[in-house]
């Protein structure tokens, strides 16, 4: 797979809430390769403070060259990130890793919790575009508050999903885990897509398991290069060994994947 560095001025930047953030970059050659699923290396800084690069999620590819990133603040980078006015340069590489596979026949359901929403956009927009969906395919969408999934659950509901949500105050939709909502729709199923925090797919993936339904994970570890070489991304395989996280995922197989959290 082709892997580009680009230097991206930032051409749109919304305040979702007050620690969530998504900036639009010009970066035609990675907007061009990239593939659901996949992720960009962010140098979040104009210094080497701080001196790592961060991984990112491809929220948005479009064809006039664009590549949008979701993301919440939670520390320096994404501080620096979140200050970035229209026009700063922001150094990308990318696109990078094993993105979803979008071949899968049957009907699917998407889950994301948090900022595991952000790919799950991205796949949803390709996935109704290659047009082989039934239709209003159903998204759960799990945040901890209802700023956090309006303005997202509106965006999946354009695209023609049927968003239900849950979150964690009950502010909107259901009041509790979004994987609670799984179960009225699983036996519908035959494909599961999902991103967020490790017990929540780790809580999908067993339910897929037990149902016979296919189910693909997008896994979230420390990266330090995200390109193979550091190895600080490990998590254990279900065969024995190790996975790395920025080769040989970011999305897996779920029955890949060792569940130790
Ligand atoms: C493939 C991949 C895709 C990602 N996509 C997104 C995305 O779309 N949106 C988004 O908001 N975030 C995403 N992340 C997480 C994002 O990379 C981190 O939030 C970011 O690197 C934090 O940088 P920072 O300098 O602000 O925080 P730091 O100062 O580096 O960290 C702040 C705190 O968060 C913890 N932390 C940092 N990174 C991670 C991590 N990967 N897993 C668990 N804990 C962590 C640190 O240990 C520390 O306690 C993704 C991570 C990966 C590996
Ligand atoms: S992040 Fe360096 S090998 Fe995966």
């Amino acid at each position: 797979m082709p892997e580009f560095q680009e230097k991206s001025p930032v051409r749109g930047r919304e305040q979702l809430t007050p620690d969530v953030c998504r900036l639009t970059l010009h970066a035609p050659k990675i907007a061009e390769h990239a593939r659901p699923g996949q992720f960009v290396m962010v140098r979040a800084g104009a210094t080497l403070d701080p001196l790592l690069r961060r991984p990112f999620s491809i929220h948005k590819a479009t064809g006039d060259g664009l590549v949008t990133i979701l993301f919440k603040v939670i520390g320096k980078g994404t501080r620096l990130l979140a200050a970035a006015s229209e026009s700063t340069e922001i150094d990308l590489i990318g696109p990078l890793g094993r993105g979803f596979d979008t071949t899968v026949a049957g009907p699917h359901c998407l889950i994301g919790g948090g900022m595991g929403i952000a790919p799950l956009y991205f796949l949803a927009e390709r996935l109704m575009r290659a047009g082989r969906q039934a239709a209003n395919p159903p998204v759960l969408l799990g945040a901890q508050t209802q700023a956090e999934l309006m303005l997202l659950a509106e965006e999946f509901t354009e695209l023609g999903y049927a968003v239900l949500t849950a979150t964690d105050d009950g502010t909107i939709g259901h009041h509790g885990f979004v994987t609670e909502l799984l179960d009225d729709i699983l036996q519908e199923v035959q494909q599961v897509y999902v991103c967020g925090p490790m017990p929540m797919m780790r809580t999908v993936a067993l339910k897929c398991r037990a149902a016979g339904t296919a189910c693909q994970v997008s896994l979230e570890t420390h990266m330090a290069c995200g390109l193979g070489a550091c190895l600080g991304c490990t998590y254990p395989a279900s065969g024995g060994g190790y996975l790395h996280v920025c080769k040989d995922g970011p999305v897996l197989a779920a029955e890949e994947v060792a569940w130790t959290l």
